[in-house]
């Protein structure tokens, strides 16, 4: 794919039962290429569930909608506001922070996928910048300096940092801060990547500043260019990705009062971070 990171899976059709061959082939490729793209999906929400479930336990949520009913498992992510039309202040507007799913959790997601349903006449992208190849890239100077920190992640943090709308009292109960390691192996390829995103909070035992000021410094040279894969969507595209070695965000490239953006979302459940 352009930029280096990913792989595109043509000739299957996941609205039928996966044949174990092709099974096998889609497991492999995301260990190997972290990002895979599916063209022309038509799943409902059962089906995109089923497909989640080869790679892992299909993760529950615990937010809220609008309409303060709790999120499903499958669920739709947009650019609505409150009002359930498009919006230039949308509901959520983190996704536009570089971030890994679920950082805020003991236990973080191994992979999401995204179905796209509807989407702006351009824009709208999505971007993976790969923390494998951003680790290797850093002098070894600072590999032994961050070698065995730990870092704070913080559901709380992360929406005060970045002004999105405040916790429930519900939200931040379910949401204490958790510790992971700056740098993880990850568990299929056994290389070291950073874990690091808009939920980190601090790096535990240093100065608020300096420890600010390195989580910045990472995270801005591991989003260079040359790490980055964009994704421009096509209706019916399934991307899925592995959050274990990968940061992502939206990209707000396109009027977002004026054209929709519906995809549909489902998350794996992955391991503790080591
Ligand atoms: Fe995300």
């Amino acid at each position: 794919m352009p930029g280096g990171l990913g792989a595109s899976c043509t000739g299957i059709d996941l609205s039928q039962k996966i044949a174990a061959r092709d099974r096998v082939a889609l497991l492999d490729a995301f260990r190997t290429h972290h990002v895979l793209v599916i063209r022309d999906q038509h799943l409902d929400k059962a089906r995109l569930a089923d497909f989640a479930g080869i790679f892992g336990e299909v993760e529950g949520n615990i937010f809220r909608k609008t309409d303060g009913s709790l999120l499903e498992a499958v669920h739709e992510i947009t650019n609505f506001g409150a009002d359930g039309r498009p919006s230039a202040d949308p509901y959520l507007k983190s996704n536009f922070n570089w971030h890994t799913d679920k950082a805020y959790q003991a236990v973080p997601s191994l992979l999401t996928m995204l179905l796209a349903l509807e989407l702006p006449p351009s824009g709208g992208d999505t971007q993976f910048a790969d923390m494998t190849a951003a680790y290797d890239a850093l002098s070894e100077a600072t590999k032994a300096e961050i070698a065995g920190l730990k870092v704070v992640h913080s559901f709380e943090h992360m929406r005060v940092s970045t002004g999105d709308r405040p916790l429930t009292a519900a939200e931040r109960e379910a949401t204490p801060p958790v510790t992971h390691p700056l740098v993880r192996t990850h568990p299929d390829t056994g290389r070291k990547c950073l874990y690091i995103g808009m939920y980190c909070s601090h790096i535990e035992g240093m100065d608020a500043t300096a420890s600010r000021a390195m989580l910045d410094r990472l995270l801005a040279h591991a989003t260079e260019p040359r790490f980055i894969y964009t994704h421009q969507w096509r209706p019916n595209d399934l991307v899925l990705w592995d959050n274990r070695c990968l940061v992502h965000r939206a990209v707000a490239n396109y009027e977002l009062e004026r054209h929709r953006r519906v995809l549909m979302r489902v998350v794996v459940k992955g391991t503790v971070p080591v």
